[in-house]
């Protein structure tokens, strides 16, 4: 006969919060595939990200709810890119790629779709597997939002957003500080559905400084042009 896994002290802790949390019975009630929706859901309701229309790319979205909330709010209109490592099931109105967001070919499958053109939203939900060791596992979560800054600065529009998990701790300053190289705005969510002992907090990033430069400098040649 299998034998019962055993119960590590913190594993039932776990369970206990997971069972207990508001948040997951009512992400089951409302039909999401996790609680982190209500993350989402609540920075759109003070920051008002997403709209009918939009082109959004959801990065790390395993199992789904931020791309269920997106295609929600956009009502259907627009498109949704989302890239995960793990697989997901399919959600109408979402092109979804399992991948490693990290390698070429993702970056390469993301060009590929967008090459009608830019992008309004960068979701960025990502968290690498914890390992224990704090540095390394803050290094790594890091690496994962430098990459994706990288590409929000390469394909957002000028008028675009950048929404990105990080974690308070080592490398945040640094990471906050790139940020605001990169957007002429930059804040700081904490959401209610975020745990408050997590070190959790998403930062917002809007108006790609390199987006608006090159904007202004096409608006300037086509006035030069048509002078
Ligand atoms: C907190 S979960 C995202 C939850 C999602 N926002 C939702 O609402 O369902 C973080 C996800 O990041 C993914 N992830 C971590 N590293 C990644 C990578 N290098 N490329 C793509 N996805 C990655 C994990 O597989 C995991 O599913």
């Amino acid at each position: 006969m299998a034998q019962k896994p055993k119960r590590t002290k913190s594993g039932s802790a776990w369970m206990h919060e997971h069972v207990t949390d508001p948040y997951v019975k009512k992400a089951q009630q409302d039909g999401y595939r996790s609680r982190a929706a209500y993350k989402l859901l609540e920075i759109d309701k003070r920051d008002h990200l997403l709209r009918p229309g939009m082109t959004v790319v959801d990065l790390g979205a395993a199992p789904g709810s931020w791309c269920q909330v997106a295609v929600q709010k956009m009502k259907q209109q627009g498109r949704v890119l989302a890239i995960d490592l793990l697989p997901m099931a399919p959600i109408p109105g979402v092109d979804s790629l399992e991948g490693d967001f990290t390698e070429p070919a993702a970056l390469a499958w993301l060009e590929e779709k967008l090459r009608s053109g830019r992008v309004d939203l960068v979701l960025s939900d990502m968290a690498p597997n914890i390992s224990g060791v704090m540095l390394s596992d803050q290094a790594r979560q890091y690496e994962l939002c430098e990459l994706a800054l990288d590409f929000s600065v390469n394909w957002l529009k000028p008028d675009g957003v950048f929404l990105v998990k990080v974690f308070q701790g080592v490398g945040f300053e640094d990471f906050r500080a790139r940020m605001r190289q990169a957007f002429e705005q930059v804040l700081i969510r904490k959401p209610e559905a975020s745990r408050d002992r997590s070190a959790e907090v998403y930062l917002l990033g809007r108006r790609p400084v390199a987006a608006r430069v090159a904007a202004d400098e096409t608006a300037v040649t086509s006035r030069q042009e048509s002078d």
